[in-house]
């Protein structure tokens, strides 16, 4: 079956030249470009290099970006309190924590410290909470780029199934809350499997559409799907290589190669979820400077 790339890549540059186009008029009515601003808390790589995309991102798109930085050391009350600052700052329309957080640190306190109106990654309760009965709030920045991408490709989702194989407060529980609610995209009929699921292929073998988010490089073969399936890798893991520039390789939960012939449509890793997760951050943090969600009921 010849199958379409779904290209994150190219869209997210679709997305944020929207984006951007609306800062160039905001700027020209006299306003001041979004703030976003990125707590990073230790020097974990992977943390540096998603920051790094997200702050160049921000650029593509006119904002104005700061990139906070903490040591490993710093003190739960130091965190707090430099996010207590962030939420009285006029100046910041948003902001992020990078996580993982260092063991010390409460990751939760910290989130239920963010201000629900500046809480651009939709970690926030208030933010969960909203979502999960359908209230305009922040959605999650992943959760958003696998809605756009499927809103944007066309791809009929109403009465399909998903199936979501991972359950993680970022992922997994959002996303599957997003699809089966009763709008477009949406309106499936979602299951969710995780790590206590027996015979994960049952239920891979009935989805129409596919979203994995473990971080298991080749768990999803082609025996494990149904032809003509739709699959959103969201599974990001870095594997040694010798011959890539930077060490290492981006692989996702699903064996490409072996999967794809079977696939109506399918994102690659890299290329595919990634990028559309920080364009959605882009879409958060200009809503939260123009029409912040949880103002509207
Ligand atoms: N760590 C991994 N993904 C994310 C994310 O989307 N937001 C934040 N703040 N940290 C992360």
């Amino acid at each position: 079956m010849a199958f379409q790339l779904l290209n994150g890549r190219e869209l997210s540059l679709t997305v944020l030249t929207e984006i951007a186009a609306g800062v160039r008029k905001l700027i020209a009515a006299g306003r001041r470009a979004p703030h976003l601003v990125a707590v990073l808390v230790g020097n974990d790589l992977a943390s540096e290099t998603y920051v790094a995309g997200k702050m160049r991102a921000c650029e593509q798109c006119g904002f104005r970006s700061t990139t906070l930085r903490f040591g490993n050391d710093v003190t739960q009350a130091e965190l707090l309190a430099a996010i207590a600052a962030l939420n009285a700052d006029d100046e910041v329309d948003g902001f992020i924590v990078q996580l993982p957080l260092p063991p010390h640190i409460a990751e939760q306190a910290v989130i239920e410290a963010i201000d629900p109106r500046k809480d651009v990654d939709g970690f926030h309760p208030m933010n969960v909470g909203r979502l999960s009965i359908g209230l305009p709030c922040f959605v999650g920045a992943t959760p958003l780029g696998l809605i756009t991408l499927l809103d944007r490709y066309g791809i009929d989702t109403t009465g399909k199934h998903c199936v979501v194989v991972g359950r993680s407060n970022i992922v997994g529980k959002p996303t599957a809350m997003l699809l089966m609610q009763k709008s477009n995209p949406g309106n499936c009929t979602v299951t969710v499997c995780h790590s206590a699921t027996p015979d994960l292929a049952r239920y891979t073998r009935m989805a129409d559409i596919l979203i994995t988010a473990v971080g298991q490089p080749g768990l999803i073969t082609s025996s494990m799907v149904s032809e003509g399936v739709v699959v959103l890798d969201v599974g990001i893991t870095r594997q040694p290589c010798a011959t890539a520039r930077s060490g290492y390789r981006l692989v996702g939960d699903v064996d490409f190669d072996d999967v794809a012939p079977h696939c109506a449509a399918i994102t690659p890793v890299p290329g595919g979820v990634g990028p559309m997760t920080i364009a959605s951050l882009m879409r958060n943090t200009y809503l939260a400077a123009t029409a912040n969600p949880l103002d509207q009921s």
